[in-house]
């Protein structure tokens, strides 16, 4: 494994511990079927109406599974490369009785067969892990059958620019839009290396690994907001702060 993937992956480790530690609340989170957002489901209508098998790639915590299958999901397997955060999700789906699979794999390179999935869902603080974009949406692509579909809901790439100030939006003067990486200063895996994708590198990897875009859109909510209650004026509706974007292989 690339040496700055393994240290992320030992940062991940780490992180994922908080699902064991707030097991009963994310157990309780999960039973409320809460997890996907509005956006989510209008986009992922179409394909949940097909009851599709899914792989869910960088899984985590693993909400959006239980969500997924009440949905409409046939299957799903959840790929993640923390084995303390598979473990941890893989407990909760046999206390709620639904069939979730998770599987410990390093994305891009997962050890499912080809052509397995009719969707596979992502996002929710992914992309910003993977070292390759290309080799990330070609590994999508070889996953998703024909006419299968990728759907992500994630954080905008320009959010790394915004500051948590309160009193109004600034852009950290230690940031660029394109920058290649920078390290992660907050929670969680704080200290570990994110690599940044524009919108323009996202879309173009898709339509190079044969995928064509079906939907791109923009949204002034963050797709996650700090336990403590934290409101920066970055995230009060002037500012790009989550995408979605939706594709189909050809
Ligand atoms: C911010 S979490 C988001 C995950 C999930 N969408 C959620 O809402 O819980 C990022 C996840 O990606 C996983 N991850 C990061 N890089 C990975 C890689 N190269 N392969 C597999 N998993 C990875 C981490 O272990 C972590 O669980």
């Amino acid at each position: 494994m690339d040496p700055e993937v393994a240290a992320n992956r030992v940062a991940w480790e780490t992180a994922s511990q908080k699902h064991v530690n707030e097991y009963d609340e994310h157990l309780a989170e999960a039973a409320r079927l809460e997890s996907l957002r509005p956006w989510e489901l209008e986009l992922l209508g179409p394909s949940l109406a097909e009851a599709p098998m899914v792989v869910h790639l960088q899984s985590g915590h693993g909400l959006d599974d239980v969500d997924l299958l009440a949905k409409g999901a046939r299957t799903v397997v959840g790929v993640d490369y923390s084995s303390t955060a598979a473990a941890a999700a893989q407990w909760r789906a046999r206390d709620l009785k639904v069939g979730v699979h998770y599987v410990v794999a390093e994305v891009p390179t997962v050890p499912l067969r080809d052509e397995c999935a009719d969707l596979v869902y992502t996002g929710k603080g992914a992309l910003i892990w993977m070292r390759d974009i290309q080799a990330w949406a070609a590994e999508v692509g070889r996953l998703l059958k024909p006419a299968g579909r990728l759907y992500v809901y994630e954080a905008h790439p320009a959010v790394p620019l915004w500051s948590w100030d309160t009193d109004k939006p600034r852009i950290r003067d230690d940031r660029s839009y394109f920058a290649k990486s920078h390290i992660n200063d907050s929670f969680p895996a704080n200290g570990a290396q994110e690599w940044q994708w524009s919108l323009g590198d996202i879309v173009t990897a898709c339509i190079r690994a044969g995928l064509e875009i079906e939907a791109l859109e923009e949204y002034a909510e963050p797709f996650w907001r700090p336990g403590d209650g934290h409101r920066a004026a970055a995230w009060e509706g002037r500012l790009p702060n989550s995408f979605s974007l939706l594709a189909r292989k050809r």
